[in-house]
């Protein structure tokens, strides 16, 4: 499905950074580097999976494309369009085409609302179809999320996890949107339910024509959806490529940990050389010199501790000096 045309969203050297503030006059003494210098691309109908440990900066990255976070440093650029520093007015145009599913679909819905007015608010604020026609509008959502109509006079905790999360997909898909940032949409929910929630964004995904940007913790979650696969370590993105390439032949010691992590269905499978990740991650606001990933690293050499090693522009790309066979 990855064509050769442009691509829907490039991200140029982007920097997101948390000030860290001190003292009573609130000084900023340092920041937290969450994202630090990524440069990546997604093309039209694909789907990107993003996979790395807890705090390695993925949600930041996610929230910063959709501009929920103002980045410190870099380019956005999304349908042809520079929307690095778009105004919070502007962006409601730019919104209609670039959403986000959040991993706790019951904290970003209004609890006091039913579900035929969350769903009716977009149609209402964006004031791009006639208040006549919203009804239809989020009855059709509703149908294609899988939730019957008769829930609609429902509130938010009358759901279950699943249910809610349909919500979550029914409002990003509104507007038929180009790219919608998935983080997480699925780490909530029981493992039954994981299915089919990843079903229903496999068949919109047909549907719609949409984009994805697919975030996960684990290796194993992104395997089913994605088309490419980005592993993130400590703000920087260390290994990006075609899936099943990736998933066959890893090249950074990180994601080759990764996919060692990953239960198998035939642990004969796994090998017997199994490498062990040592250490705690790092801190984000102090990050190692060198590469960023040598404190940890089973194969570690002199120059990983002084030279940071650069992510090249290969379709298997590696920020690794010495990359697995
Ligand atoms: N609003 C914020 N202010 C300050 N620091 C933040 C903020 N949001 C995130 N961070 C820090 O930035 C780093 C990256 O966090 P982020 O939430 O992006 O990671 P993540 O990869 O999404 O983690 P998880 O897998 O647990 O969701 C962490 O060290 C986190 O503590
Ligand atoms: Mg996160």
């Amino acid at each position: 499905m990855m064509t050769a045309s442009s691509p829907l969203l490039q991200i140029e050297q982007l920097k997101t950074y948390y000030p860290i503030k001190k003292g009573v006059f609130s000084r900023t003494v340092g920041h937290v580097k969450a994202v630090d210098d990524v440069s990546l691309c997604i093309y039209e109908g694909e789907t990107l999976g993003l996979v790395g440990e807890s705090g390695c900066g993925k949600s930041s990255f996610g929230r910063s494309i959709v501009r929920l976070e103002d980045p410190y440093e870099g380019r956005i650029w999304f349908d042809n369009e520079d929307i690095t520093s778009r105004k919070q007015k502007e962006l409601k145009r730019v919104r209609t085409r670039l959403q986000i599913i959040f991993q706790d679909p019951y904290a970003s819905l209004n609890p006091r609302q039913r579900v035929a007015d969350i769903l009716a608010e977009p149609y209402i604020a964006h004031k791009l179809v006639p208040r006549s026609e919203v009804q239809v509008r989020v009855n059709r959502l509703l149908d294609m999320v899988g939730l019957p109509k008769a829930y609609k006079n429902r509130y938010p905790h009358e759901f279950s996890g699943g249910q809610r999360q349909r919500i979550g997909i029914a409002r990003a898909i509104a507007f038929e949107p180009k790219l919608i940032v998935c983080d997480e949409p699925v780490s909530a929910l029981d493992v039954s339910i994981q299915a089919q929630i990843l079903n229903l964004l496999a068949d919109l995904q047909q549907e719609l024509n949409l984009t994805y940007l697919f975030i996960a913790h684990g290796i194993g979650a992104v395997k089913y959806i994605s088309t490419r696969v980005a592993v993130m370590y400590l703000g920087k993105i260390v290994e990006i490529g075609d899936k099943d390439e990736l998933f066959r032949s890893p090249k950074h010691p990180y994601t080759q940990i990764l996919l060692q992590a990953y239960p198998k269905p035939d642990p004969t499978l796994r090998g017997d050389k199994r490498i062990v990740i040592q250490g705690d991650v790092p801190s984000p606001a102090h990050p190692p010199a060198g590469c960023r990933f040598h404190t940890r690293c089973p194969y570690v050499q002199a120059v990983c501790r002084s030279e940071e090693p650069a992510l090249g522009p290969d379709a298997h790309a590696v920020a690794c000096h010495y990359p697995l066979a």
